[in-house]
C-alpha cells in the first residue's frame, strides 16, 4: 500500500464492533506518536489507554451529554486513548517568542495523526474526539488538576464497508504558489 493509499483509507470510523483490541497493536500506534517531531523535540504529551469496561463507559459517557449527543458512539468503542497535553510551558515559552501559537496542540495533532495512521496499518478504525468533558475524564483517570486534556481517541475493530467519499475542499481553492 502507498502512503497515500493509506492516507485515502484512514476515516473517522463511528462503527465499532464487540471485539477486544491487541495491545501489541496499540502498543505499536504509541509507537508511531512516539516517534512524532514536536517543537523544541518537547514531545508535550501522555498517552492514557483506557480497555478496562468501567472506565471505558466513564470515559465514553464524558464525550456527549443531552444537548450535545453526537458522540454517544463512543459507547461501543472497545477503547479510547486519552492525550494529555504535557509540559506546555516549555512549548508555549518557545512560541511566545514571537508569535502567539499554541505549538504544543499542534505537536498532540501529529502525533494523534500517526497514532492513527498506524492504526490503519493494524487494520484498527479510529475517531479523533474534541468534545469531551475535560473534567470529568480528568477525575476518571486521575489526570492532575494542572494539566490539560487535548484530545481523546476512540480505537476498535468496526464493521468495513469500504472508505466513504472524502469531503474535502477542492485543491484549487487551498493552494497557491508563490504568492497568497
Ligand atoms: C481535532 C479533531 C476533533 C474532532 N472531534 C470530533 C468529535 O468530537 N466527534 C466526531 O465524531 N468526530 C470528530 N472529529 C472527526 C472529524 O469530524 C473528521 O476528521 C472530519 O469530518 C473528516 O472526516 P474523516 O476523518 O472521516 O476523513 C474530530 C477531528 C479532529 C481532527
Amino acid at each position: 500500500m502507498s502512503f497515500l493509499d493509506l492516507l485515502k483509507r484512514r476515516e473517522s470510523i463511528r462503527n465499532y464492533i464487540d471485539k477486544d483490541v491487541e495491545r501489541a497493536k496499540i502498543e505499536r500506534c504509541l509507537e508511531a506518536a512516539r516517534l512524532s517531531p514536536s517543537a523544541c523535540n518537547s514531545q508535550p504529551w501522555r498517552f492514557i489507554i483506557v480497555d478496562e469496561p468501567k472506565l471505558k463507559k466513564n470515559i465514553a459517557e464524558a464525550t456527549f451529554n443531552n444537548t450535545i449527543p453526537f458522540n454517544n458512539f463512543t459507547l461501543s468503542a472497545p477503547a479510547f486513548v486519552v492525550i494529555v497535553a504535557e509540559d506546555r510551558q516549555l512549548s508555549l515559552k518557545f512560541g511566545g517568542m514571537d508569535k502567539d501559537i499554541p505549538y504544543y496542540l499542534i505537536d498532540v495533532g501529529i502525533a494523534a495523526e500517526h497514532f492513527c495512521l498506524q492504526a490503519v496499518e493494524e487494520g484498527l478504525g479510529t475517531c479523533m474526539i474534541g468534545w469531551f468533558q475535560e473534567e470529568k475524564i480528568k477525575e476518571a483517570l486521575k489526570v492532575p488538576k494542572e494539566e490539560r486534556i487535548a484530545l481523546v481517541i476512540s480505537i476498535g475493530y468496526y464493521e468495513n464497508s469500504g472508505p466513504r467519499k472524502k469531503m474535502r475542499k477542492d485543491m484549487d481553492s487551498i493552494r497557491s504558489y508563490n504568492k497568497y
